[in-house]
């Protein structure tokens, strides 16, 4: 079977796809004004989907992540879960959800094949989630959380951008939270990105910085745990819930990468940051086109490059993650 492996040795089993960079949240680090709608966009059909993720599959992709902006604002959903889920190949479909209808869908989501979900919560008290998302609604994404176990989800994560000034004071809230709790708990270290230049210099928290602070403390690093990608995973033996801690300033980052991205306009994007991408969209409505569509995945792919330069603020084209689907 053909299989995507770039010039580095690093084999991608793992797609990120958007479905829409709509959000209805106004986080301050991504959409600080809100999602401005500029024209009507047309986001990926179900059978464009289709068709990109069985193309995907077929080159040895077996899990797949839906997200967005918020994914669930899209009325389809559930329909796309089901037909990712359903794909031949796809062992697990994920998403990453601001928590908004959780509540509400966690069940259709979990019917629909839906195995995982990471659900953003910037902060575990109430004004601070406020203040961060824009959105004063930390109850209902927290009984969205409980939703999601009590239907059977067993694995949800959280997210949590942690940020100096901000909800850099919460770390010990979070850690009494999932002292009994099976929880996946991901501090992500604030990403610099066109729009929020500003911003990111005056909250930027290093990543290593909460390293220390959990080693100081008992928690031991989890070794070789190449499913997690560029996640450091730690546990600690008095706490049922474990610690992702995400840093894309780190060293050897990029070593690790095993994740390529779609987004909802149907460009492919081999990282994050510093490209532009390569349009899939024109092989995406018709089945015929699958070999030339993995024709051109695979080209695409020889030219990933080894790392981002976003040490060096190169962050080339990314105004904000709901862009392209952090
Ligand atoms: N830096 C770090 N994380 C970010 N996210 C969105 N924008 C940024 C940024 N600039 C996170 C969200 C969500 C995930 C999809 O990406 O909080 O958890
Ligand atoms: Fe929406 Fe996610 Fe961006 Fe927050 S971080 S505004 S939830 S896309």
């Amino acid at each position: 079977m053909q299989q995507l492996i770039d010039n580095f040795d690093r084999k991608f089993e793992y797609l990120r796809l958007s479905i829409t960079d709509e959000c209805n949240f106004k986080c301050n680090y991504c959409l600080p004004d809100g999602y401005q709608r500029t024209h009507q966009k047309q986001f990926l059909s179900q059978i464009e989907i289709k068709n990109l993720v069985n193309a995907f599959a077929e080159l040895g992709t077996k899990k797949v992540r839906i997200t967005g902006g918020e994914p669930s604002l899209r009325k389809d959903f559930s329909a796309i879960i089901s037909t990712i889920s359903k794909t031949k190949g796809i062992q697990k479909v994920a998403t990453t959800s601001n928590g908004f209808s959780l509540q509400k869908q966690a069940k259709d989501w979990f019917d629909a094949g839906l195995d995982a979900i990471n659900v953003s919560v910037d902060s575990l008290d109430p004004k601070m989630f406020h203040l961060i998302t824009g959105k004063n609604i930390f109850d209902k994404v927290m009984q969205g959380v409980s939703a999601a176990v009590a239907v059977g989800f067993t694995q949800v994560k959280i997210n949590s951008v942690l940020m100096k000034g901000l909800n850099d004071t919460n770390l010990n809230l979070y850690l009494a939270w999932i002292q009994d709790k099976p929880i996946q708990l991901r501090f992500i270290e604030l990403m610099q990105t066109e729009d929020n230049l500003e911003f990111f210099n005056k909250h930027h928290l290093s990543g290593e910085l909460i390293k220390q602070n959990l080693l100081k403390n008992g928690w031991t690093q989890k070794m070789g745990l190449c499913h997690d990608g560029p996640a450091q995973v730690f546990t600690h033996s008095d706490y049922q819930g474990e610690i992702g801690l995400i840093m894309p300033y780190s060293k050897d980052f990029c070593k690790s990468c095993n994740r390529l991205r779609v987004s909802s306009l149907g460009r492919l994007h081999l990282c994050l940051f510093g490209e532009e991408g390569v349009d899939l969209r024109d092989l995406l409505s018709s089945a015929d086109d699958k070999e030339a569509l993995k024709a051109r995945i695979l080209t695409a792919l020889s030219n990933k490059k080894e790392s981002h330069y976003l040490q060096q603020g190169n962050v080339g084209g990314t105004p904000h993650l709901a862009s392209i689907g952090g």
